[in-house]
């Protein structure tokens, strides 16, 4: 934001520099001061003392630098951005104008087309997220990749970067062929109910069942496995049709989450690819092909000379010649490189698998392609559902995602009736779902990927605590004051008064806001993002607490409401960015 001055005062340096004969380094490394109430830039000049002394001269470094920023300090001409000049130690701190950084921030807010927003950086990136499987239920594990996933595109986006937002659908594999088997069987001609996920996995349970209590049946589970492998049209269709009714429940859950897709890949899209792939790494000597007594093997330890077990032994195809999860893996990360110019690839996965990803990366990597570098496990823990929250088994009902947005709906909708109760009924309803919505995304992004979230509802809704309810209500109470302002003043405005503290600290944290999407970004984190946001939430509530807007003197007034506007716009663009909406009123 204040790249111009910054420059500025280094060329003002450079030449006391040179009038002083001081020899200087390109990059003057300026870091923001760290922020006390006041805002500044620093830099340092040990690394020039160092230089001298490199060059002969008999100095103490230390005491040299200290030298030379005083020198600095000293000899810079009068400043109008920077209300103050200090040497401190080898430092260099320059303080600004408070009044004029605050203007600086609010009109950059207010101008911009999107605030925050990167640069282009020229770089794809595929990220693929959600990856639920066909025939079996989708569990709360899938909803936090599918949560993050989008999360992790949308500031990928806004950062600059190109995005290309991939599935990858668990349509084929035994548990496919164990529920095709109970199907044939059992319920021969049956169509799915309206709720068909829940019945693709109530189904899917009972397969398991059936065959727990007797095991005698797997023979026959194998023999349709072979079928599928011969690639019968009976076989063929029958799983084409079952597969549909689980992809059009797939479908309504995402425009229900608003999350969409550029690319959906499929397990049985890459089966076949992936074993022409397995027999390529037989003929270049990478795996071993032990068939019929075993398996098609990768040692990859052995292959890699480490003594150490690190990536053991990965096993691409069963004795039978039927695919594995790692045959397929195989062929999809070679597919994403074919079909896309991928600066990376990322996997949203979570973090058992992390070793299948080093095994299958590492034989691609051992079978010489290059891009195998740029593949990324960009890996999250589980969710737990305790307490208030209704979990069930593997052998039963998982909690379904239907189940769990339904109750935040309703949940949500009692807290909204009890806040306003004179909205009507469809604008309660229409908030409930976004309020619900947002309380079962922000638990799933407010949290290090790597560790496990325990979700409950009472923090989920929260309108006091860390939590969506909390900032969106911020956003809404921002509104409000602007409606009722009716208009706001367009002009730039340097605040002609004394800050209040409250006032400093939102537009401190406002000017985070580009800084933090480039973290969040950098590091697949949208962690950075949710805190950033509560921040900003806090700071405005205090505001509003503590500083008058509407009834304030007007230049007073003026610059508040842009502060106001700043506010909502930070608060409705974040979040934005975490998949969750911003209701108007509440
Ligand atoms: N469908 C898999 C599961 O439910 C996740 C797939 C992850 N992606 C991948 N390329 N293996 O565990």
């Amino acid at each position: 934001m204040f790249q111009e001055e910054q420059k500025q005062i280094e060329q003002q340096i450079y030449s006391i520099f040179k009038e002083n004969s001081i020899p200087f380094a390109e990059d003057m490394g300026w870091a923001p001061v760290p922020f006390s109430g006041e805002w500044g830039i620093s830099t340092s000049f040990f690394k020039i003392a160092a230089l001298e002394a490199k060059s002969g001269k008999s100095l103490n470094v230390p005491q040299r630098a200290e030298e030379i920023a005083r020198l600095v300090a000293e000899n810079l001409p009068p400043q109008e951005y920077f209300s103050r000049i200090e040497a401190a130690g080898g430092y260099l701190n320059l303080y600004f104008d408070s009044r004029l950084f605050s203007a600086r921030v609010v009109n950059s807010v207010l101008s911009a087309d999107h605030f925050g927003k990167g640069d282009p950086k020229g770089k794809t990136l595929m990220v693929e997220f959600s990856q639920p499987n066909t025939h079996k239920a989708f569990h709360v594990g899938h909803l936090r990749s599918a949560i993050l996933g989008d999360a992790v595109c949308r500031i990928l986006e806004f950062a600059g970067y190109d995005v290309i937002r991939a599935n990858f659908y668990g349509d084929m594999g035994l548990h496919v062929i164990k529920w095709l088997w109970n199907y044939q069987k059992f319920h021969s001609g049956e169509t799915p109910p309206a709720d068909a996920t829940r019945w693709m996995g109530d189904l899917y349970a009972e397969a398991n069942r059936r065959l727990e209590e007797n095991p005698g049946l797997e023979s026959e589970v194998r023999e349709l496995y072979g079928r599928w492998d011969r690639q019968e049209p009976e076989i063929v269709d029958l799983w084409k049709q079952t597969r549909q009714w689980s992809v059009d429940g797939f479908h309504d859950l995402y425009e229900v989450l608003d999350i969409n897709f550029d690319r959906i890949y499929a397990n049985s899209e890459v089966e076949f690819q992936g074993k022409e792939l397995v027999d390529e790494l037989i003929k270049k000597g990478i795996a071993e092909d032990l068939r019929p007594d075993d398996a098609v093997i990768v040692r990859l330890d052995d292959l890699l000379g480490l003594k150490k077990e690190k990536y053991r032994v990965l096993v691409v195809l069963r004795s039978d010649g039927t695919a594995l999860y790692a045959t397929e893996d195989l062929a999809l990360a070679k597919l994403k490189f074919e079909e896309y110019p991928l600066d990376k690839s990322i996997y949203v996965v979570d973090v058992r698998q992390s070793l299948h990803f080093q095994q299958v990366w590492k034989t691609l990597e051992i079978a010489g392609y290059s891009w195998a570098e740029n593949l990324v496990h960009l890996s999250y823990e589980l969710v737990n559902l305790p307490g208030n929250v209704v979990m069930a088994s593997r052998e039963g009902t998982v909690v379904l995602l239907e189940d769990l947005i339904r109750e935040a709906k309703s949940r949500a909708f009692e807290v909204v009736d009890e806040k306003n109760p004179d909205l009507n009924q469809e604008d309660k309803m229409e908030i409930a779902r976004a309020v619900g919505l947002g309380a079962i995304k922000f638990p799933m992004l407010d949290r290090e990927n790597t560790r496990i979230v325990t979700f409950d509802w009472e923090t989920a809704l929260d309108f006091n605590g860390q939590a969506a309810p909390y900032i969106q209500y911020a956003h809404v109470r921002a509104n409000s004051i602007l409606k009722k302002a009716d208009g706001l003043p367009s002009a730039a405005i340097d605040p002609d008064y004394e800050l209040d503290p409250t006032e400093v600290s939102l537009i401190e944290n406002l000017s985070q806001f580009p800084a933090v999407i480039q973290n969040a970004a950098r590091e697949y984190k949208p962690l950075h993002l949710t805190h950033a946001l509560f921040e900003v939430a806090r700071s405005f509530n205090a505001f509003y607490r503590q500083a008058p807007v509407l009834n304030a003197d007007p230049e007073v007034r003026d610059f508040r409401l842009q502060l106001v506007e700043a506010s909502r716009i930070v608060l409705s663009a974040g979040l934005n960015l975490l998949g969750i909406e911003a209701p108007k009123v509440m």
